[in-house]
């Protein structure tokens, strides 16, 4: 039986598509039960639409986060999914909910932790004249960006690189490294 998955996305999904795809392989353990995001208009949710995939949406506005979190949390639970992978997914999630979900949510983060947790990783990596950058795909708990690292992928840093040029080639091994630490997860 494969192993249900569910992703969170806030917007263009590219990690998510990656997913997706790696579920399409002959062998892939996991399926994608639902594409979960908190943007309606996200632009993942179309692409997932098109191919058949569940979506949900919900906007946080106007609501508090423990009824925001409820309601993505009984999305994933009547679509039947047993992990979730968050890419791309914009907002934290509480205490609460990491605990409802415990070792059973994965995140991919654009750096090689534990170094640069939160934001601006490439332009931090550049300017602390780092040679190489990566990806860190790792358990979600409480504390950000700390849970677990399951597999990481690096790349060179290049004289003259820029924070976009550096996502861009970091960005090219997340759609690798995901889909692959990801079937070893829900197998382990
Ligand atoms: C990537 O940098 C990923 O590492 C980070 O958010 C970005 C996601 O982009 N967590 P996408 O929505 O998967 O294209």
């Amino acid at each position: 039986m494969k192993r249900k998955l569910g992703i969170l996305i806030s917007g263009r999904g590219s990690n998510m598509q990656a997913l997706v795809e790696g579920s399409r392989l002959p062998d892939a353990p996991y399926e994608v039960a639902l594409v979960a995001s908190d943007k309606p208009d996200a632009a993942g949710l179309v692409w997932a639409t098109e191919r058949g995939i569940p979506t949900f949406a919900q906007s946080p506005k106007g609501m508090v986060k423990a009824d925001y979190e409820a309601a993505i949390d009984s999305a994933l639970r009547s679509a039947g999914v047993e992990a979730i992978a968050l890419a791309g997914y914009m907002r934290l999630l509480s205490d609460d909910f990491v605990a409802r979900w415990r070792g059973r949510i994965v995140n991919i983060h654009p750096s090689l932790l534990p170094l640069y947790k939160g934001l601006d990783t490439h332009a931090r990596a550049i300017a602390a004249g780092d040679a190489e950058a990566g990806c860190s795909v790792h358990v979600v708990t409480d504390e950000l960006d700390a849970g677990d690292v399951l597999g990481q992928a690096r790349v060179p840093i290049l004289p003259g690189d820029t924070a976009d040029a550096l996502a861009q080639r970091v960005l090219s091994v997340e759609h690798s490294l995901y889909p692959r630490i990801l079937a070893e997860f829900v197998t382990r």
